[in-house]
């Protein structure tokens, strides 16, 4: 499309998608919101009564008709995703998708192929990849900070029990997904806010590939305890039974072609406070761990650079124990912001503050804006289908890996033809 004139955007799904609201003011030369898309009225009165010259539409189909939106934002129930994104592209639109991007290995490659069938521009909106911390990262890793990276960690850990049934007594979206009998809550439920940001540090479908993962997962207990004590008695949603095929907390194991170990917990059920960032990375000169709570910091330790020396390097016969060696001391944590001169992401740097008006810790903006560029350019977005499906399928493999006991399922390579 023309680079001159803003992108016209729809958001589909209204809910999630007002918290783009700031970032879309503060890229209106690049984006434009010209339509929404949502099955509630209520939400869609919400939207107009701010915004008067939106367009509204009361289903998906009816807004792949208007022909003066060039893009449409799903950001729909999890398992509408994929579906609603084929009808995009096939309808001509771009397509900018909420996570996870499919939940079942179909679905990510029926959304391969209408990528590739079409052209158009798809991108996963996976904000926690744009965070200040996993960019700075990023940025380390890419500049051969942490020397040669052999394991990553990361966690989605959200007490979100209160998002599983409205207060009517009946189930959300969230809650149909962990309830019943299909069993799709045994197995990691929520993959790429956790893997997405680890799956760039390690260059994922660029220099190395995830080959096979197997996952555990715990007992259901703290979701049904939690229904127990909301639901009047005899609610079918209040008994064990109904949350029996969930489960509480899911630990994923992944091998990458390179024999690097990517570690990943996924748990909306369990109660704890809030901590939205659970990162860690180990390399053969250093490593990092994202803060526990809101007042901690990040930490880094990078072996000649951080603070003290590991005593690994000095203490066998023939290693010359540098001048001073004694008072180096032991390898100390220092503060990852402390390294900005030499590793904020030029991203960040550049963007930053306008990224910090908007939501998920300026996720929402630099994952908007990146979406943008794509279009207008024609390039290849930074996040883009073959990245959204690897990512999204730890999903159905890992439950796939739990209903046969924890056996290792191989990653399929969805960019086969690249
Ligand atoms: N990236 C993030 O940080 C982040 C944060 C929150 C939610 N999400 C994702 O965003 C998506 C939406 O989550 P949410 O919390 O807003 O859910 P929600 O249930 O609060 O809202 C979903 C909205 O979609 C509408 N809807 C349902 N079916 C529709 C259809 N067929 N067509 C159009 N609209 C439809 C509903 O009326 C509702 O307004 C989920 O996939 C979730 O995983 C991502």
């Amino acid at each position: 499309m023309s680079n001159s004139r803003p992108v016209r955007i729809a958001i589909a799904g209204g809910h999630r998608g007002a918290s783009f609201t700031s970032a879309l003011e503060l890229l209106q030369d690049d984006i434009e919101l010209v339509a929404i898309c949502d099955t509630s009225e209520q939400v869609r009165v919400r939207w107009i009564d701010s915004n008067p010259s939106l367009r509204d539409y009361d289903t998906f189909e009816k807004l792949l008709d208007d022909r003066e939106v060039d893009a449409v934002f799903v950001a729909t129930p999890m398992a509408l995703h994929a579906k609603q994104a084929v009808q995009a592209l096939n309808a001509g639109k771009h397509v900018l998708s909420e996570v996870i991007a499919a939940v079942s290995l179909e679905e990510c490659w029926e959304l391969v192929e209408a990528v590739e069938k079409t052209g158009y521009t798809y991108m996963m909106a996976e904000n926690y990849c744009y965070r200040r911390e996993t960019m700075f990262v990023r940025n380390m890793v890419e500049s051969g900070a942490f020397g040669e990276i052999t394991f990553a960690e990361g966690g989605y850990i959200h007490d979100c029990r209160d998002l599983n049934i409205h207060t009517d007594g009946t189930r959300t979206w969230r809650g149909n997904l962990r309830a019943g009998s299909s069993q799709t809550s045994r197995g990691n439920g929520y993959p790429t806010h956790s893997l997405g940001p680890i799956a760039q540090w390690l260059g994922i479908n660029r220099t190395d590939r995830l080959l096979r993962t197997t996952t555990f997962v715990t007992q259901s207990a703290a979701r049904h305890e939690w229904a127990r004590s909301v639901l009047p008695d005899g609610h079918p949603d209040s008994e064990a039974e109904a949350w029996a095929n969930s489960a509480d907390s899911a630990s994923t194991l992944i091998q990458t072609e390179q024999g690097r170990v990517i570690s990943l917990r996924f748990d909306s059920a369990s109660p704890r406070p809030h901590n939205m960032v659970h990162y860690g990375i180990q390399g053969t000169a250093g490593a990092f761990v994202s803060r526990r709570h809101d007042e901690e910091e990040p930490l880094v330790w990078l072996d000649g650079v951080s603070p003290g020396t590991s005593p690994a390097n000095f203490n066998y016969p023939g290693m010359a124990r540098p001048e001073g060696y004694e008072a180096m001391g032991h390898p100390e944590w220092q503060v990852l912001w402390e390294l900005s001169d030499r590793y904020e992401h030029p991203l960040w740097r550049e963007h930053g503050e306008d990224a910090l008006r908007s939501g998920h810790g300026g996720g929402d903006y630099l994952v908007l804006r990146d979406f943008a560029r794509a279009v207008k350019s024609g390039s290849k977005p930074p996040i883009d289908v073959y990245d959204a499906v690897t990512w999204s399928s730890i999903m159905p493999l890992s439950i796939q890996s739990v209903r046969q006991n924890g056996i290792p399922m191989d990653v399929p390579r969805f960019d086969r033809n690249s």
